[in-house]
């Protein structure tokens, strides 16, 4: 290889430290299964990546199938860069949003700064070279991290940080608030081998955004003058990030796909104009060909999956879409590098620089050690092995009582939304950095006092609210239109054996890809660790044995006070609860609830 432009290549003797990935992972044993299919156009894809900069440390099947952290994958997208330049072919990186939330590098700060600030405004996320990037509604859920993102990320990205249908208010004076979108609403840009891409940053229609930001309905984006203006003259090819899905969802309630929208408003002008669509939100890999000219792909979540798409602008041009295993066999392999080559100084300092953060916030502290696996997508409540049974049998209601002793007389009903816990733990010493990786977001628990009448009614009726509001938005959905390339294509099986030689004792757990594209997607071959679509649900605690007029102390999150709230006062007549006015049930937020259950009970 070509002495490199973009960055050093170290020699194996100064590498001091470990090797790269985060100290203590374990590293993966697993090995793709072939090359990457180039085209004249390539793109390296992140959605959904919450935090996991130091990648996944565990040792538990499958974690260090995705042990790199983001200065192994710094060290990869630098090499695939050069690779593509050599090859004379374009390698954009894109990433779809939700970088808040999600482990202790974005939610751990002792000192409260706004959300993510060092792992993204400051740090690291901006040493990577994304051409283009998208905010998701996990960056809106605080004014104060908006504004932050606004003030401290944006500008760094010089227009690549693109934000279609998103606004933020900024005050000069208090009372003087101006609307302005958070980021640059589309970006023209010509690539290195000469390409005009026209790029838009779309996010679907969330409305749980905290006062002060806006999100623009999909359907009233297009509508919009400057949009079409943007869409008038065609390049080679528009390339849509965006934070909604690419596919439908068995359980569409949390998911919102508005991407048809954005996709018949371009092809109405553009009948042939290539189109790239990179979706995210639902944490799930998928791709969906949309007509001979359009594609949609997605790379699932937490710094597991990098995707790659390719494609040949030429008449009869074809794709390839692949889902790579983040870790340093997946990223050598295709870079074709060996472990003493491919480490680069920048990405080296940002594996140290991460790990440093780390230290200084304490993440590695161990508040106890967990007996056994519980997963958050593999079995479902009320397996053993499922984390919402130990959360909503075992550690919610544990440390509630802990939390407030002088209510130990009445009963309690804790409520919580399944949602917002958000992945797995694993047998062993359990860290700081796993009380956020499972539970990272701060509410205060809240509670009123009813009879079981009303206490033993209200799960169900904040779900039918759930729905009821669900179908509301569903009725418009527009589809997705799906072209299967069923003419001579193989069977999944078929591909596989092709793709893995070896016997099958040798594969190992992981995720098993069944998209709407042609072929095999998965760059590992893995055995199906299995996995089912979670809908945000409202669970409790164990209902107790009561009689309808004993009282019981129903508890609930402030995240979803309002429905519950609303639920009550339907349920309740008369009573008129209103959230400022509602108590506050202990002093432990809902982000320390699994350090005071491992302290209590696993020491
Ligand atoms: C991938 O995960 C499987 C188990 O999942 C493990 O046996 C295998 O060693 C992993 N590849 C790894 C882990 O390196
Ligand atoms: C976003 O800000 C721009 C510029 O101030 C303004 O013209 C536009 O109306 C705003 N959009 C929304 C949906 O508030
Ligand atoms: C991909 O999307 C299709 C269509 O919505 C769905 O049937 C399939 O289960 C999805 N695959 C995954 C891995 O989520
Ligand atoms: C693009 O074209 C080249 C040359 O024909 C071919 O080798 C490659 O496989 C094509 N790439 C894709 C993604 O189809
Ligand atoms: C309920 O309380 C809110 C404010 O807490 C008040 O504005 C409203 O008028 C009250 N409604 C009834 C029916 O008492
Ligand atoms: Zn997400
Ligand atoms: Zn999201």
């Amino acid at each position: 290889m070509k002495p490199s432009i973009y960055a050093l290549t170290l020699p194996a003797c100064l590498l001091q430290i470990a090797g790269a990935s985060q100290p203590g992972a374990t590293q993966s044993n697993a090995w793709p299964a072939r090359p990457l299919v180039w085209g004249d156009i390539n793109f390296l894809f992140t959605t959904d990546t919450h935090g996991w900069l130091m990648g996944h440390t565990k040792s538990r099947p499958p974690e260090p199938n995705y042990s790199a952290d983001f200065g192994d994958f710094l060290s990869f997208v630098t090499h695939m860069k050069e690779i593509a330049q050599e090859k004379g072919v374009d390698l954009l990186l894109v990433d779809s949003g939700d970088l808040h939330d999600g482990t202790g590098l974005t939610d751990g700060s002792p000192t409260g700064q706004p959300n993510a600030h060092e792992a993204c405004s400051n740090k690291f996320i901006t040493r990577l070279p994304y051409d283009v990037l998208a905010t998701g509604n996990h960056e809106l859920y605080k004014y104060s991290s908006a504004l932050d993102t606004r003030q401290n990320f944006v500008p760094h990205w010089n227009g690549r940080y693109l934000t279609s249908n998103v606004n933020v208010t900024l005050y000069q004076q208090p009372d003087m608030g101006i609307s302005a979108p958070l980021g640059a609403r589309y970006r023209k840009f010509t690539t290195l081998q000469g390409k005009h891409v026209t790029a838009f940053g779309v996010l679907f229609h969330f409305t749980w955004n905290a006062p002060g930001t806006i999100v623009q309905s999909v359907e009233d984006l297009v509508e919009q003058v400057w949009f079409r203006e943007a869409i008038a003259d065609p390049p080679d090819l528009f390339l849509l990030a965006g934070h909604m899905p690419v596919h439908l969802e068995e359980d569409p309630d949390v998911n919102v796909n508005d991407w048809p929208i954005v996709y018949y408003a371009i092809r109405q002008v553009h009948p042939t104009t290539p189109i790239f669509i990179f979706g995210g939100h639902s944490h799930k890999r998928n791709c969906t060909v949309m007509d001979e000219h359009a594609i949609a792909v997605q790379g699932g979540r937490y710094m597991e999956t990098v995707g790659w798409l390719s494609a040949n602008l030429t008449e009869d041009g074809g794709y390839s879409r692949r889902y790579l295993d983040t870790n340093r066999n997946t990223y050598q392999y295709h870079t074709r590098l060996r472990e003493e080559s491919f480490d680069t100084a920048a990405g080296l300092k940002l594996t140290n620089d991460i790990a440093e953060l780390a230290n200084k916030w304490n993440l590695h502290d161990v508040f106890g050690y967990a007996p056994q696996d519980w997963y958050l997508d593999r079995v479902d409540y009320p397996d053993k092995q499922s984390i919402m049974t130990l959360f909503l049998d075992e550690v919610l209601p544990t440390v509630m009582r802990l939390g407030a002793p002088e209510r130990s007389h009445i009963p309690l009903l804790a409520i919580f939304n399944r949602g917002s816990i958000r992945y797995d733990i694993y047998h062993g010493a359990f860290t700081r950095n796993d009380q956020y990786t499972v539970l990272p977001f701060k509410n205060d628990f809240f509670y009123a006092t009813v009879p079981w009448a009303v206490g033993k009614r209200v799960v169900d009726g904040a779900n039918k609210k759930r729905e009821d509001e669900a179908q509301l938005r569903n009725a418009r959905r527009i589809m997705m239109p799906s072209l299967r390339h069923t003419q001579g294509q193989e069977s999944d099986a078929v591909v596989m054996q092709k793709v893995f030689s070896g016997p099958e004792e040798q594969l190992t757990l992981g995720y098993v890809t069944q998209d709407l594209c042609d072929g095999y997607a998965d760059d590992t071959i893995h055995l199906d660790i299995g996995g089912m679509d979670r809908a945000d649900d409202y669970m409790s605690s164990p209902p107790p044995e009561l009689d309808d007029d004993d009282l019981i102390d129903v508890i609930f999150p402030s995240f979803v006070a309002q429905p519950i709230v609303d639920v009550l006062n339907k349920l309740f007549p008369g009573q008129n609860y209103s959230i400022p006015t509602l108590p506050i049930y202990c002093g432990i937020q809902s982000d320390q609830v699994f350090e005071v259950y491992a302290r209590h009970m696993w020491n």
